[in-house]
């Protein structure tokens, strides 16, 4: 592995820990203007000291984030489908790596649809991207999107996860599980969760608290971040989980004093 790509690793997974917190706000690339993300720059602002990383698209990127900024950028360049459509599994390639490298990223980030019906092709995209990668020492960080039809357990996340290994992946997203632990052994790369849909904040610590104590690298999340009551209190409790082991009762303390303090300021 070469410098360039050990630099911007390091820049997505923190020595001091091994871990990370990504800051994840990606989801317009197919879902427009979601909850929380109909304004990204007054939602990504504010959040942005406390992320690790930034994953988001080009468009959000250009328009939404200052370019002085020092937060890492893992830049999704996979598309082509909506939330329209009932197979969200039809995408491919969205950015070349030049215009990547051109954005200065740190990483890029892909989905995965195994088991759907372009389950073929989003692999090769993946392959692709990675002979890319290597060529240019830019990690490729996959995601493995969950169709409606399969389920989230140790198996099949540990197939997809497995899978995206063998094929190069430099980091693997995928989602917490029961037996969360056989899906991290089997992963030789790193892997981090994607918080999923959101669930009250004493969930989402207790799932970044189980899955890094399983082995997680970190997290990747969004929705249970920018839909809090409280988004600030919220990235700064996920991190003190991931960064300093903090209970979740600890965090859900440190969440609740927070968003007390902004009410009374
Ligand atoms: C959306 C994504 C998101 O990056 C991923 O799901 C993490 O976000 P969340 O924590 O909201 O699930 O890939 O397609």
């Amino acid at each position: 592995m070469d410098w360039g790509m050990k630099n911007r690793i390091s820049r997505i997974i923190k020595p001091s820990t091994g871990r990370t917190v990504m800051l994840a706000v990606d989801h317009g690339y197919f879902l427009g203007p979601t909850t929380g993300l109909e304004e990204p720059r007054k939602t990504i602002e504010p959040l942005l000291p406390h992320a690790d990383t930034l994953m988001l698209t080009r468009g959000v990127l250009r328009k939404c984030v200052d370019p002085q900024t020092d937060v890492p950028i893992v830049l999704r360049v996979s598309g082509g489908t909506s939330v329209l459509r009932d197979d969200l599994s039809n995408e491919g390639l969205t950015v070349s790596m030049n215009d990547a490298l051109r954005l200065n990223v740190a990483g890029v980030a892909l989905s995965i649809f195994v088991g759907a019906v372009n389950e073929r092709e989003t692999l090769l995209n993946l392959a692709g991207l990675v002979n890319e990668g290597e060529e240019h020492g830019v990690p490729v960080l996959a995601v493995t999107a969950v169709g409606k039809e399969m389920a989230r357990d140790a198996r099949y996340l540990g197939l997809a996860s497995r899978i995206a290994a063998e094929l190069g992946a430099h980091v693997v997203k995928t989602y917490y599980c029961e037996d969360f632990e056989k899906v991290v052994r089997a992963c030789p790369v790193p892997v981090v969760i994607a918080g999923g849909k959101k669930i009250p904040e004493k969930d989402a610590l207790e799932l970044s608290y189980n899955a890094v104590k399983r082995g997680a690298a970190g997290v990747d999340m969004g929705r249970n971040i920018f839909q809090s009551e409280n988004p600030v209190a919220m990235i700064k409790a996920v991190r003190e989980v991931v960064h300093n082991n903090a209970t979740p009762s600890q965090a859900l303390d440190l969440f609740k004093t927070l968003s007390t303090q902004k009410k009374t300021a």
